[in-house]
This record gives C-alpha cells, sequence and structure tokens, in this order.
C-alpha cells in the first residue's frame, strides 16, 4: 500500500494513541510526577519498538531518563538523528483550561492538552511516520537514530552527561528536530535560527529579618523597592538593554536576510491579537520579526517575597527574589553574558542590601545556512504534505540540544515544527491543529522517504 493512503487509513489510532500519550502527565519540574516521567519514557520505547526501531534503551539520569533508540543498520544510506522530548509543562493555572490539561480533547479542529504542540504531538508525528514507512515497507530504508529527553523544559540538565558519554553515537549526516512552530496556519515552515538562553535568580537581603513596618518603616532599606528599581533599570527609554557590553558581540543581520525576514507572510494583527495587550514595546530600529528572532533580550520572568497572602500584613521584608533571563543571539558568549549581567545587577543595587547572583543555566544561540540538499527534500515534502511551498523562519525560543549538535558534527539541522505561534505553549489550553498533525506525519514520512532514496 502507498505511505499517504496507508496514513489516511489510520488517521482514528494516531489520534487515539497521541491522546494516551497526553494523558501521562510527564511534567519534568516537579518531583511528584516522577512516576508519570518514567511512564512516559516507557511508552515512547514502546513505540519506537513498533515503528521498527531494534536497538532501545530507556537510559537513566541523575534525574529523568533519556530514551535512544537505532534502526537496524542500512549500510550505504544516510543517518538520520532525530530529537524531541516527552516531558511538559506544568498545567498551573488550572482553571483557566476550558477542559483538563491531562485529558486530551478535540473541539474546531484542535487537540486540547498539555504537551499537543510541545512537544509530544510532534513526537508522535515522527513516531507514526517511521511506523508507517515499516508497516508498508517491511523495514526501514536509512539509519535512523532517535533521541527523546525528559529534561528540555528544565533545561536539559542530564542530556549533557548523556551527550557527552554518547558522542559517537550520535553521529549523523543530518539531525532533524519538530519543536517549533509555523509561521502561520497554511504556511509550512523550516526554522534556520534560535536563541540561546541564560537564566539567572537574584536574592536581595536587606534586614536580618522581616520588620514591622510601623516600628522601624522610614528607616530602613525595604529589599522590594530595591529590587524593583534595579529591574526598572534594566531597560532604557528604547528598550535597549543597559548592561555594559551586552550587544558588543551582536551580529547585526545582513540587507539580504533583513529583506527576506521582511517579506515573510507575517502579519502583525495576528501577533497583536496573539499577544493580547493594549500595546507593544520593544527596541528601537527593529521590526517586530527582528526583535523576537534576531535580537537579545533580557526579561524578568519572576519575582516575589514579602507579605502575598490574604489581606493585609505590615511588613518590611528581609529577602526578595527575582528570576530573569536573557535571549542570546550570535555572536554573543552565554558564560561572558551572564559575567555582564551579574556586574550590572551588582552595580545597581545600593549598599544598604546584599545580593546572591546565581546562573541556573546557560544555552548559545544557533543559526545555520541552508544550502544542503536535505533542505530541498523537506521542502519538497513539506509541499506535497500541505500542499505549499515552505518558508524558512528564525524564532526567539531556544532548543540546547541544537546548538550542541551542530558545534559537535556541522550537520545540518532541519527544525520542521508543526506547532502555530497561538497554540498557548507553556499556558492554559495548550492546542495543537489535527491539519497540521496529520500534515505533518505525512511531510515527516515523505521526507524519510526521500532520504531512503538517495
Ligand atoms: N519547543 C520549545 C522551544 C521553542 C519555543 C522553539 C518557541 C521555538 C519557538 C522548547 O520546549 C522550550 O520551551 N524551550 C525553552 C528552553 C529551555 C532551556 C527551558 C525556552 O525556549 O524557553
Ligand atoms: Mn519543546
Ligand atoms: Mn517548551
Amino acid at each position: 500500500m502507498n505511505l499517504i493512503e496507508y496514513i489516511d487509513q489510520n488517521r482514528d489510532q494516531y489520534l487515539e494513541e497521541l491522546k494516551e500519550f497526553l494523558r501521562i502527565p510527564s511534567v519534568s519540574t516537579k518531583s511528584e510526577y516522577k512516576k508519570d516521567i518514567e511512564k512516559a519514557a516507557q511508552w515512547v520505547a514502546d513505540k519506537l519498538r513498533a515503528a521498527g526501531m531494534t536497538k532501545v534503551e530507556i537510559c537513566s539520569t541523575k534525574l529523568h531518563p533519556v530514551v535512544y533508540a537505532e534502526s537496524e543498520p542500512q549500510p550505504g544510506k544516510p543517518t538520520i538523528l532525530i530529537y524531541g522530548h516527552y516531558d511538559v509543562q506544568p498545567a498551573d493555572p488550572l482553571n483557566l483550561w476550558t477542559s483538563p490539561a491531562f485529558e486530551p480533547a478535540v473541539r474546531n479542529g484542535n487537540l486540547f492538552g498539555r504537551g499537543t504542540a510541545d512537544d509530544k504531538g510532534q513526537v508522535h508525528i515522527h513516531l507514526k511516520a517511521l511506523e508507517a514507512i515499516y508497516k508498508t515497507e517491511g523495514k526501514l530504508p536509512l539509519n535512523v537514530k532517535f533521541i527523546v529527553e525528559g529534561e528540555e523544559e528544565v533545561g536539559s540538565v542530564s542530556l549533557w552527561d548523556f551527550m557527552a558519554k554518547n558522542r559517537q553515537r550520535l553521529r549523523a549526516d543530518a539531525l532533524v528536530v519538530s519543536d517549533t512552530s509555523m509561521l502561520a496556519k497554511g504556511v509550512p515552515s523550516i526554522t534556520y535560527g534560535l536563541r540561546g538562553l541564560n537564566y539567572y535568580q537574584v536574592e536581595i537581603t536587606g534586614p536580618a529579618q522581616d520588620l514591622h513596618s510601623g516600628a522601624f518603616g522610614g528607616a530602613v532599606p525595604n529589599p522590594i523597592t530595591i529590587l524593583a528599581e534595579m529591574i526598572a533599570k534594566l531597560h532604557d527609554k528604547n528598550f535597549r538593554v543597559t548592561v555594559p557590553g551586552f550587544y558588543d558581540d551582536v551580529v547585526e543581520i545582513s540587507r539580504t536576510e533583513r529583506k527576506a525576514l521582511l517579506s515573510l507572510p507575517w502579519k502583525e494583527k495576528d501577533f497583536r491579537r496573539t499577544v493580547g495587550a493594549p500595546g507593544l514595546c520593544g527596541e528601537k530600529g527593529y521590526s517586530i520579526v527582528e526583535q523576537t528572532w534576531t535580537r537579545p533580550t533580557l526579561e524578568p520572568n519572576g519575582i516575589w517575597g514579602g507579605y502575598m497572602g490574604e489581606g493585609s500584613k505590615t511588613v518590611i521584608p528581609s529577602v526578595v527574589y527575582a528570576k530573569l533571563s536573557s535571549r542570546l543571539v550570535p555572536n554573543q558568549d552565554p558564560a561572558k553574558i551572564a559575567k555582564l549581567v551579574e556586574r550590572h545587577v551588582r552595580k545597581l543595587l545600593p549598599k544598604t542590601v546584599k545580593c546572591d547572583f546565581q546562573v541556573l543555566s546557560m544555552g548559545k544561540p544557533w543559526v545555520a545556512p541552508y544550502q544542503h540538499p536535505i533542505f530541498e527534500a523537506a521542502i519538497k515534502a513539506l509541499e506535497q504534505g500541505f500542499g505549499k511551498k515552505a518558508v524558512f523562519i528564525r524564532e526567539g525560543g531556544s532548543i540546547p540540544l541544537v546548538t550542541q549538535i551542530h558545534d559537535w558534527f556541522k550537520v545540518p539541522c532541519v527544525l520542521i515544527g508543526f506547532g502555530l505561534p497561538d497554540e498557548n505553549a507553556h499556558a492554559p489550553d495548550e492546542h495543537l491543529s489535527l491539519e497540521n498533525y496529520f500534515g505533518g506525519v505525512k511531510s515527516v514520512a515523505l521526507l524519510y522517504d526521500h532520504l531512503s532514496r538517495v
């Protein structure tokens, strides 16, 4: 039977199976879900076997297991490494979900649930694409290595150990990842750049303990005020980051690339609707696409301390905290930027408080050319799956493994995402368009089929 016919005949089974995967709450950041993490890893391993992968391993790490599989060697055929993650973000705030996060439901052609778009639905696309080839041809006619990790949403910490230990096994002719988005509905997209990510936590301590704000207020530094003032000084009026040296190594994009990015079928109206804020702000002199894909940022992600309970409590807090992160672009060096940010934060704080500055994780940006035959194969496959020619985009998010594989092996990295910008990844009502899901299974199966014929 023909590959596409086979996929069309199995639509219902695919959907039921994906729902089963989505019902496992494999939240990587909370230890209470450890059992579900293990269950999800096992689930992925089983499906890899069903897809014709012969060597399937669940490799335990210091935190969550890495699932790794290889297909039967096919001498003379290309080797591809596929990457994805089975862990998901927490579902909170729970009360904002229309249907429960771990009870997948279809509404208006979309599948709702935590992990639908990021990244279980997209991992499943590859599992079913491989299985369709395996079932229709009786074998996987190329060399496939498939790595699915469980710590992507918490910075891929154990993945580094695994990768360092298995460096030679991970070698491939190309990396294929579906963990990104299409530019817009009906516009298949290939992502050739991601921003890097540094994550920091700041602890500001004033008085030795919480103080009665009546007895002491007026004469004592309030760590909340001081933290808020510090954060307020991180950007200037043009919305540029004020950290000295922050932009020193940033490469301005070429005029050709700028023109290409500005001519993409990207609509500011859609972006504004997705954001839903009364207005936007960003670095002066750059379009929104440039701001989010090609410019570095420094953002507070969380701020807490003092009294946050019901009613009122008159207190000057002893300690307050903030989580900050920076998205990085070529050629910023994460370690150098972390030092510059720490120095600047310390300089902005008065001597009346103490500061503890921690770097929680660091990650490099990735941008690569796309002049390799595999991109031609991807364009062709996406066109067959979606009936439209693919566009080349960059994105602002981060996938730590991509940079590492590219640095090591200098191989093409093909990021074909089937999410959409308004699908609420990391937020309530995360969903995946079923059209993109099935179009994804077809495109990915066709891509692997094309690659096996070279
Ligand atoms: N799938 C995303 C990465 C992504 C998001 C790519 C948006 C392109 C556009 C991934 O699961 C993710 O959320 N990554 C984290 C990084 C990590 C180190 C916590 C991110 O970008 O915040
Ligand atoms: Mn993801
Ligand atoms: Mn994510």
